[in-house]
């Protein structure tokens, strides 16, 4: 247990406080666990088929579950025959909305702080028809296989009525304001328009970017019971608390009558949360008496989980002849359904990037009849960023600029929209550090002009930023447990892992903060009975966690002074003078006076201590402009003769705060851009227009990249803490992505002279 001295913590500046609360001091600790390469503490678990997955769960008596989808974007059920699918061997229930169980509709995603629901829609309980695709019976059998084989058996006769499934129909039914969590996508600045009127140097285009469906390698699933009165569901979720309570308020029950546990989950990047199969599956199972698995096939997450929906963006820029902005215009529409509120916001990452005294932002918003959309890694983000970072692009081969050096010019010195300081912005490192690894400087200045063979070779860059964000509700709930001199902590919080690596980096802080070995600390989640209310979006759980696990050690300390007593050497400290080290605690100001808690607890004759605290208010948020950056730089190769776009080389130069674990921060950045690059040259759902159907629902029609699109990544950061955050650290889970496809595309222009403004870049758009 013994980990050396305790470091003199060095006091921050005084400009560096978070408002309402204490600096964290782990940011001047320059040793320890954060910043080491730790593996995934489940690796082994997982790579040994040990971890169990949702639909890997079983109970006894249990039977399976088979969706039956609509096949028309908008109308009523006539008529459905169940029939046949009753009489099907092993059924042992044929559900419609004639027999459900009567459910209230689940409260949309934003309508308050726990609610999940994708739509405001009920589900299940009527004969109307809102998506082509939309789940119209469940059967229940002994085998997969045979709820399969009756789920195919269901016949229904729909009344059709007239329906929306086209652009241009959804422009003429009229646009609207786009609101992102209530809040309008709109920002004004002085007077853009006219400022672009009279700049000497314009762009002024159209982006596009299609549907993206999610295909986290595990297939949505849940498996659940009925208790008594309590709903079991062992679920692949990346919002484990929220979802208990939704479904808590579609059933009517307490929110303690809901247990759902989510431990394992094989990727969600937005998905992985509420839709309408845990829904039907819940009542299935109380309507049979049966538990249930229900595991959606590929098709079947095509039709009932949503994804990223459409985007047509304007982006215009004026320009002086030195590059500075005087005007930036971003512009455009999205589309998303009658029933939820979801537009993709791809304003929110222009809102920060650069400096323009003269700025219009706005998203507006058409309707159309089809499933529900969602979040998709970076919403918003990573779209917005391949109009706005292709058409800076676009400028600097206008100006005879260097599109690095034109970036670099146009770096605001606060926030140009909402006024505020920025927390941590070392961007302009990011780019420096990253041309010099990537040899930025070889690249061919004349587009078109390198060949080799067949290939044409081309760079590109772009840069990405990603909001900081920390949810209020992160409680953590600290146990020490002593066994003779031996002391193991349990830090359990209210998280979801999806993969990425949370539950290791939560025991690396813990264990850094608790002054344990990462062997000795244990790590809870993914379990609604933990308290407090933490969710894997929006890149911010490991801030708010690590503001949780700060706030319980805090408490801890406190706890164990009142335990250790008048005869601990610690005796008369108080607890801001005390810190955990080494296996117990010590002084701040003099670490030769210390106790371990093995040995406080045992004159306190103890064998454990348990405290919950929640985090602080993430005051942080009020005060400053709080972002993740990414300089990113691509090198492709296009063939000559067929077009086919090959990404050869790719660099991440990331500024993020502290990183806390290098090895999984490290995936986290690949699997972004990895992500992005499949964003930039295969991603798209192929959209039925005249009916609303989904026609790829499958991957071997939905084109995602394989080992063999995908070179050797390249990812380094600049690992300059932000002060403000707890930690030091900003989220990393969505700036990966962003700003991938625009360095690919601006690398395709570079190679080819040819100009894609509309992803996927496939080969046809270049012949
Ligand atoms: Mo993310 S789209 O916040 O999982």
């Amino acid at each position: 247990l013994v980990q050396g001295a305790l470091e003199k913590l060095v006091p921050l500046a005084p400009d560096s406080w978070i408002p309402g609360g204490k600096p964290d001091p782990l940011i001047a600790r320059k040793h320890g666990l954060i910043g080491k390469p730790v593996s995934r503490l489940d690796g082994t678990l997982k790579v040994t088929g040990a971890a169990a997955f949702a639909a890997e769960h079983r109970f006894d008596d249990m039977v399976y579950a088979a969706l039956a989808y609509a096949t028309i974007p908008r109308g009523r059920i006539a008529a459905i025959d169940t029939h046949s699918a009753e009489a099907t061997p092993g059924v042992v229930l044929v559900m419609t909305h004639l027999n459900a169980p009567r459910m209230a509709p689940p409260p949309v995603f934003g309508s308050s702080p726990t609610a999940v629901g994708p739509a405001d829609l009920p589900i299940l309980q009527d004969d109307r028809i809102h998506w082509n695709g939309q789940p119209v019976a469940c059967v229940l059998a002994e085998t997969q296989e045979q709820a399969d084989h009756a789920a195919a058996l269901i016949d229904v006769i729909y009344d059709v009525e007239p329906s929306t499934t086209d652009l241009a129909g959804a422009k003429a039914n009229g646009i609207e304001p786009g609101l992102f969590m209530g809040q309008p996508l709109l920002n004004e600045i002085g007077d853009a328009e006219g400022a672009l009127a009279v700049a000497p140097h314009r762009v002024d285009q159209t982006y596009r970017t299609p549907r993206h469906n999610h295909n986290p390698i595990e297939p949505h699933a849940a498996t659940l019971a009925w208790v008594g009165d309590t709903l079991v569901i062992h679920d692949a979720s990346q919002m484990v608390t929220q979802q208990a309570q939704t479904m808590a308020d579609v059933f009517g029950l307490d929110t303690d009558q809901v247990r759902l546990t989510s431990p394992y989950v094989g990727g969600g990047f937005g998905s992985k949360g509420l839709w309408d199969h845990q829904v039907i599956a819940a009542a299935a199972a109380k309507l049979s008496g049966r538990p249930v698995r229900i595991a959606l096939s590929r098709e079947g997450v095509y039709r009932i989980v949503g994804g990223r929906t459409l985007t047509e963006q304007r982006v215009a820029i004026g320009a002086r002849a030195d590059g500075r902005f005087d005007a930036l215009i971003h512009t455009g529409l999205s589309v998303m359904t009658p029933h939820n509120n979801m537009p993709e916001p791809f304003i929110l990452g222009t809102r920060a990037a650069y400096a323009a005294p003269n700025m219009l932002l706005k998203v507006d918003i058409a309707r159309m009849n089809m499933l529900a959309n969602t979040f998709m890694r970076a919403p918003g983000e990573a779209v917005g960023t391949f109009a706005l970072e292709s058409a800076i692009d676009e400028l600097a081969v206008d100006l005879g600029i260097d599109p690095v050096e034109l970036r670099i010019r146009n770096e605001p010195e606060k926030d140009p929209t909402s006024g505020l300081p920025f927390s941590s912005r070392h961007i302009v490192e990011a780019w420096r550090q990253g041309a010099e690894r990537f040899g930025w400087q070889d690249r061919p200045t004349t587009p078109g002009s390198r060949q080799d063979g067949e290939w044409l070779v081309g760079m590109g860059c772009a840069t990405g930023t990603y909001p900081y964000y920390r949810m209020p509700g992160a409680e953590a709930r600290i146990t020490l447990t002593r066994d003779g001199d031996d002391v193991r902590a349990k830090v359990e919080v209210a998280a979801a892992e999806m993969g990425m690596g949370t539950s290791t980096t939560t025991a690396i802080v813990a264990a850094e903060r608790l002054g344990l070995p990462l062997d000795r600390v244990e790590v809870g989640y993914g379990d609604s009975a933990i308290p407090g209310a933490i969710m894997a979006g929006g890149s911010q759980q490991t801030a708010a966690i690590g503001a949780a696990v700060i706030a319980a050690q805090t408490e801890l300390v406190g706890e164990l002074l009142k335990l250790a007593g008048n005869d601990s050497p610690l005796a008369g400290l108080s607890a801001d003078a005390v810190g955990c080290d080494a296996g117990g605690l010590a002084s701040l100001d003099d670490p030769a006076r210390r106790e371990s808690y093995a040995s406080i607890l045992g004159r306190a004759q103890r064998d454990s201590v348990t405290v919950t605290k929640a985090g602080s208010t993430p005051f942080e948020l009020m005060h400053w402009s709080m972002h993740s950056h990414s300089a990113l730089f691509a090198e492709v190769r296009v063939n000559a003769v067929t077009g086919e776009t090959r990404v050869t080389r790719f660099l991440g130069s990331f500024d993020c705060g502290r990183i806390l674990n290098p090895k999984t921060a490290t995936s986290q950045f690949r699997g972004g851009i990895i992500m992005g690059l499949g964003m930039a040259l295969m991603e798209e759902t192929l959209f039925d227009e005249r009916n609303g159907r989904i026609m790829n629902p499958s991957l071997a029609e939905y084109h995602l990249p394989v080992h063999l699109d995908i070179p050797e990544i390249d990812v380094i950061w600049t690992d300059i803490p932000d002060p403000h955050a707890p930690m030091g650290a900003h989220g990393i889970g969505e700036i990966g992505i962003t700003g991938v496809a625009a360095a690919v595309a601006n690398a395709v222009y570079n190679a080819t002279g040819s100009r894609v403004r509309e992803l996927p870049i496939t080969l046809d758009k270049l012949i």
